[in-house]
């Protein structure tokens, strides 16, 4: 099997994956490979929170064009595992230099599958791109092709929490890579203060209860023609009786009243809500102080007009606060706004380069402790190290 997931994150799903007893884990470009049963492939849609999918390969064969395509898609016999009367959509990614238009691809393996049952029934399947019973994925590198089926249907990330949103928010795949990103150790207590949806602080509630993340959702292997319903219902079971109170706090804040709004339905839903305490709050004005807590920070990247003007002195500001407020913390902050990060004025111990989105950013991880690390306690000889 395979599970795709985003840029930076291989390593963290391959560690995920090696906790759940997958074998032959072995590292791909934004993706990993395992092997395992039937009960591995539900655990892992169930289980891994860093993953964007997970695909079954049925068929794997060298292609030289668009009609050896048709063929070789077309000698895979699909009515194992799709009846005539189901649905289907295709998902194409092509790489190198030979296949360039993946939406082509995808016509193409569409017109093989429906032509094979067109002969064999006189009917065929339909389209359906939004919920189909058979999610097929063709990727295509160089002249390999592999044909998979898409286990998980929607992507991982949509957990079934976030009913609402708000402006700007992240992926529950890049919060909780984020996270795992950071080490945190889920003892030290969590600060969310520009909270938007809620994102961090429910991926971080979750993992603090050892909560399966795909706990309220559906998958795409249900509808496959070997479902096994009781698996499934006995490792849902078996997850759901792993879940804990946190050993820690975790705080949400924002600016926006509507976001905190947010956040708090998300976080009821994902049944999180009685262990994240949420407020209404300017980070930049607030003389809340925090110690022995790790922060995770996603502040707007200034494209908005309104805020292009005044993006450094509010990331400048940012560094302040965190710089007076936040002794013995450490924070991580996201950003696409490159330039304004260096005006964070402290200095950032890692740097890491990943995607929000289509939006390249950088992960910076500062160290807010005063005087030596785990030495001078003497007052008089306290200085930020950043400073
Ligand atoms: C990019 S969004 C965060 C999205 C969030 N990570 C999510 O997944 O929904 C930035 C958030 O920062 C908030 N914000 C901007 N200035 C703020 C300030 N001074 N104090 C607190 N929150 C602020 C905005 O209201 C917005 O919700």
């Amino acid at each position: 099997m395979v599970a795709t997931t985003l840029f930076g994150f291989e390593e963290i799903v391959a560690g995920e994956l090696r906790q759940l007893g997958a074998e032959n884990v072995e590292i791909l470009n934004r993706a990993v490979k395992f092997s395992g049963d039937k009960a591995m492939l539900y655990k892992s849609n169930l289980h891994l929170r860093t993953a964007l999918k997970v695909l079954k390969p049925i068929s794997q064969f060298m292609i030289r064009d668009n009609m050896d395509l048709y063929k070789k898609i077309r000698r895979i016999e699909w009515d194992q595992y799709l009846s005539v009367d189901g649905t289907l959509a295709i998902d194409a990614t092509v790489n190198g230099d030979f296949f360039t238009h993946s939406q082509f691809v995808a016509l193409k393996a569409k017109d093989a599958i429906v032509d094979q049952f067109r002969d064999k029934y006189e009917r065929r399947p339909s389209i359906d791109l939004e919920n189909p019973d058979l999610r097929i994925n063709l990727h295509i590198n160089e002249r390999a092709c592999t044909v998979s089926l898409d286990s998980s249907g929607a992507s991982l990330g949509k957990r079934g929490y976030r009913k609402a949103q708000s402006l700007a928010p992240m992926s529950e795949v890049l919060a909780a890579g984020i996270i795992a990103l950071s080490g945190w150790d889920k003892q030290r207590n969590i600060v969310d203060p520009m909270c938007g949806s809620g994102t961090f602080s429910i991926e971080a509630a979750m993992i603090a209860c050892n909560m399966a993340p795909g706990r309220l959702r559906h998958f795409g292997f249900e509808k496959w023609t070997d479902f096994d319903a009781k698996l499934l219902e006995s490792l849902k079971k078996e997850a759901d009786s792993a879940i804990v109170a946190p050993a820690c706090k975790i705080y949400g804040s924002d600016i926006d009243s509507r976001s905190v709004e947010i956040a708090k339905s998300n976080a009821e839903n994902a049944n999180v809500g009685k262990y994240i305490e949420y407020k209404l709050m300017d980070f930049l004005d607030s003389d809340i102080k925090a110690s022995n807590s790790v922060i995770f920070l996603n502040p707007p990247y200034g494209e908005r007009l309104k805020e292009r003007e005044e993006i450094i002195p509010f990331y400048q500001q940012i560094g302040t606060q965190l710089k007076h407020h936040y002794e013995n913390c450490e924070a991580w902050i996201i950003s696409g706004n490159i330039e304004a990060l260096k005006f964070i004025g402290l200095r950032p111990s890692r740097k890491i380069r990943l995607f929000n989105g289509p939006i390249e950013c950088k992960l910076q991880k500062y160290e807010l402790f005063r005087g030596k690390k785990g030495g001078d306690q003497n007052p008089a000889n306290t200085k930020f190290k950043s400073e």
